[in-house]
């Protein structure tokens, strides 16, 4: 779907999150929610606040799980994807944090495996996630899924693209203190999730969603796996679209 800004698109995909919260919350199930951090969900999550505060959208029975998140990182760090989804949405509405899962960046790393399998294994306690969130990196990465990850890859320690990091390097202020890995879901996933939303704004992100959407099916290019599910939409504006 290709709108004339990131405005107009960020509406209707808010609205459509807040119809599924409705529709659990009248079958008094709870609503799984697969988040994403980056600029690109921003203004989802700003009308998602705006619902709960002008239009009495609760999200009591939501539970969230993030993609990803930086390793090693705490999560009271400026860079942390804790801090950006409390600012971003979750201390504006009125979530019960125990409801919240991002993957941990204070783990030893030999604890990482274990806490990867459960962070799949709570996903599934739930019955799966109804509706999943992206954004896409440059290097046509979803989650931190970098080129290389495998279709079937699930919830797992990686190593950081160059790219990636570069890209990164603003917030950190400079790309020395990128970290050289995250957590993240993996392509396996976020494709079991029952709808999967992709967001894309600006030029910046013309070439890889060209890629993403044209291009064969490659792990070179992790975002083209989502061309195999009827239930991945790819959200942009005209300009992310411009290539296509
Ligand atoms: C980071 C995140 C991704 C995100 C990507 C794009 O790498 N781990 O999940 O999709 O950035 O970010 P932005 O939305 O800021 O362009």
């Amino acid at each position: 779907k290709i709108y004339d800004n990131d405005a107009l698109a960020s509406r209707d995909v808010a609205a459509r999150i807040a119809t599924i919260i409705r529709q659990k919350q009248a079958e008094g199930k709870p609503a799984v929610l697969g988040l994403a951090t980056g600029i690109s969900p921003i203004k989802v999550y700003r009308e998602l606040i705006r619902l709960h505060r002008e239009e009495g959208l609760s999200f009591n029975n939501v539970v969230t799980f993030n993609l990803d998140e930086y390793y090693p990182i705490q999560p009271d760090a400026g860079q942390s994807y804790v801090r950006f989804m409390k600012e971003q949405l979750f201390d504006h509405v009125d979530i019960d944090m125990g409801n919240v899962n991002i993957p941990d960046g204070r783990l030893a790393e030999k604890d990482v495996p274990a806490f990867c399998l459960a962070y799949e294994q709570k996903i599934n306690s739930y019955g799966g996630i109804d509706v999943q969130l992206l954004g896409i990196g440059r290097t046509g990465h979803i989650g931190f899924n970098e080129p290389g990850s495998a279709p079937n890859s699930g919830t797992r320690l990686v190593t950081l693209n160059e790219l990636t990091r570069r890209d990164a390097s603003k917030d950190f202020g400079g790309k020395e203190n990128v970290p050289t890995k995250a957590i993240t879901m993996g392509i396996g996933t976020i494709y079991k999730a029952r709808e999967i939303i992709l967001l894309a704004w600006s030029g910046k992100k013309a070439a890889i969603i060209r890629k993403a959407v044209e291009g064969e099916q490659t792990s070179d290019v992790p975002a083209t796996y989502l061309q195999g599910s009827a239930n991945v939409q790819f959200v942009t504006d005209t300009e992310a679209a411009a290539a296509l």
